[in-house]
């Protein structure tokens, strides 16, 4: 691999959707950084995986994005490793219900520290690096950025922050670096706290035009797009089987 592999660092990477973003940037020749919080374990087995393929071409960096110190030294140690950063994206995202009348600050600021506090503080860190390569920003947003989801206030709130400091900085970084989002519908469902029945996940299966979910690997194509885009900046895509078509 010669070293002007452009290289990538994608937060929150070790499972799910940002797992598969790593997989598709690799195999298009980025070297791959891949953030994590807790999932230690999955985010070595991957880069394993990746080094595999091809040596030195992926490494991991741990950092908790709701505490500003760590999102400070997650930007310094992404250039220590490969010296150099061509794209951004912002994967990483807290993610439970917070009904009005019972929500307290704590939620408030773990919503908004991890979907937008930090991307945004990591984007302007890593802005220099990226100035200096050309390269760009990817938001991972939400098509509830635009119609909040119900009961969901205080994400709703973070996502539609996160779209507008999509088109904020595309303005702000131009020429130099473009930024732009996706935003995904329903892909994979939520687990934990944010767990859905089979009847809710069935009822928003009624909303969605195409049927069905869509597959991580349609959201990782379309950041995979974005990134070799020269000409595309300040654009989110809807990745959604339709359903934003819908209130
Ligand atoms: N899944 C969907 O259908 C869907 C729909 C709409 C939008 N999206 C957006 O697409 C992106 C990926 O979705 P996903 O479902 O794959 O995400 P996810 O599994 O819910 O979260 C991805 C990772 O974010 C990390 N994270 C959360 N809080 C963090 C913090 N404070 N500091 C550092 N890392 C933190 C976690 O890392 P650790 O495990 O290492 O702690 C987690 O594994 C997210 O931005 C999400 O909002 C997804």
């Amino acid at each position: 691999m010669p070293t002007q592999a452009p290289v990538a660092l994608v937060t929150g990477a070790a499972q799910r959707i940002g797992a598969v973003i790593c997989r598709t940037l690799h195999q298009a020749g980025y070297r791959i950084l891949i953030h994590y919080r807790h999932s230690e374990a999955p985010a070595q087995v991957l880069a394993a995986e990746l080094n595999q393929q091809r040596p030195d071409s992926a490494a991991t960096l741990q950092a908790d994005l709701d505490d500003m110190a760590q999102v400070d030294t997650l930007a310094a140690q992404t250039l220590a490793i490969f010296g150099q950063l061509d794209l951004l994206v912002n994967n990483a995202s807290s993610f439970f219900p917070t009904p009005v009348t019972d929500s307290s600050q704590q939620q408030w600021d773990q919503l908004i520290n991890s979907n937008l506090r930090a991307p945004y503080f990591i984007s302007a860190a890593l802005t220099p690096a990226l100035t200096e390569r050309q390269g760009c920003i990817i938001n991972l947003v939400d098509i509830h950025a635009q119609r909040g989801l119900t009961g969901y206030p205080i994400y709703s709130i973070a996502k539609a922050g996160l779209q507008m400091m999509t088109m904020s900085l595309a303005k702000e970084l131009a020429p130099a670096v473009r930024v732009n989002g996706v935003s995904p519908g329903a892909i994979l469902w939520p687990e934990a706290d944010a767990a859905l029945s089979e009847g809710e996940k069935e009822a928003l299966l009624s909303k969605v035009p195409l049927g069905r979910t869509g597959r991580p690997e349609d959201i990782a194509q379309t950041v995979l797009y974005l990134a070799q885009a020269p000409y595309i900046s300040g654009q989110i895509v809807a990745v959604d089987g339709g359903k934003s078509l819908y209130s």
